[in-house]
């Protein structure tokens, strides 16, 4: 799980997923951005050689990551903007003040193109994911995309990797002492999740190579499975 952090994959990882934004999310150099858990700006980075200046938003609710972020000067110097946002996660921000399940982000109506999340759903519960998910299509533009990276459910929950053995509302996981290590959900909860706020799957699954199945083959390599969901005009 570590390795897909570090490293020479850090900006492989980063530099895939800024062409799959291209590719599935029409992201352009005009593009308005928002990265919901940029972490220490891995994707950021791909799309500073992408987007212009401050287009790009990132928030985090780990405060050390996103400082590190603030403090980049390449960001700087691209006029890239982050926000720490104090929201309760019990891995990565166990004292936060505010539930995720009921957060109100603090961005305007319909004002990015993209949105993504880069395995983040992969530590959030299913009431705080439900939220998430009605807040990002609020935010999201018309016709905007979102990109999600997650653990999808749909072929199997036991791996030779990482196995999903427990379930509570529509999530599984694994640790029973903090569920929010590793999280996964089939594919039918985000597309009706979605669906409910009028956005559309756009693109076939991309399946990540996190199974460890040979029966199960990886279309992209990245490690988790990747998915786009557009906002109807
Ligand atoms: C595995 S890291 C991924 C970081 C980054 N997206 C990347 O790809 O390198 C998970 C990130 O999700 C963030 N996170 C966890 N719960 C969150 C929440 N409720 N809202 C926003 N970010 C959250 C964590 O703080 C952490 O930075």
């Amino acid at each position: 799980m570590t390795k897909q952090f570090g490293g020479r994959s850090f900006d492989r990882f980063g530099v895939q997923l800024a062409e799959y934004l291209k590719k599935y999310a029409n992201l352009n150099s005009q593009s308005k951005v928002l990265e919901i858990g940029c972490g220490c700006g891995r994707t950021a980075y791909a799309l500073s050689r992408i987007l212009d200046d401050g287009k790009f938003f990132g928030m985090d609710i780990e405060k050390k990551s996103l400082e590190s972020c603030q403090q980049n000067s390449l960001f700087r110097r691209k006029g890239f903007r982050f926000e720490y946002l104090d929201v309760q996660n019990d891995e990565y921000n166990p004292g936060g003040s505010n539930p995720a399940s009921s957060y109100k982000f603090p961005y305007e109506d319909n004002a990015y193109d993209v949105i993504f999340l880069v395995s983040v759903f992969t530590h959030m519960l299913t009431d705080d994911v439900k939220n998430y998910i009605t807040e990002i299509s609020r935010m999201l533009r018309p016709g905007g995309t979102c990109m999600i990276t997650t653990f999808l459910m749909d072929k199997g929950k036991e791996t030779s990797g990482i196995s999903f053995p427990h379930r509570e509302k529509d999530h599984y996981f694994y640790n029973q002492a903090m569920p929010e290590v590793a999280v996964g959900y089939l594919s039918e909860f985000y597309v009706a999740q979605f669906a409910s706020h009028g956005l559309k799957q756009k693109h076939d699954i991309v399946w990540g190579s996190w199974r460890n199945m040979p029966e199960v083959v990886s279309t992209s390599g990245f490690p988790q499975d990747i998915l786009f969901f557009t906002k109807e005009k």
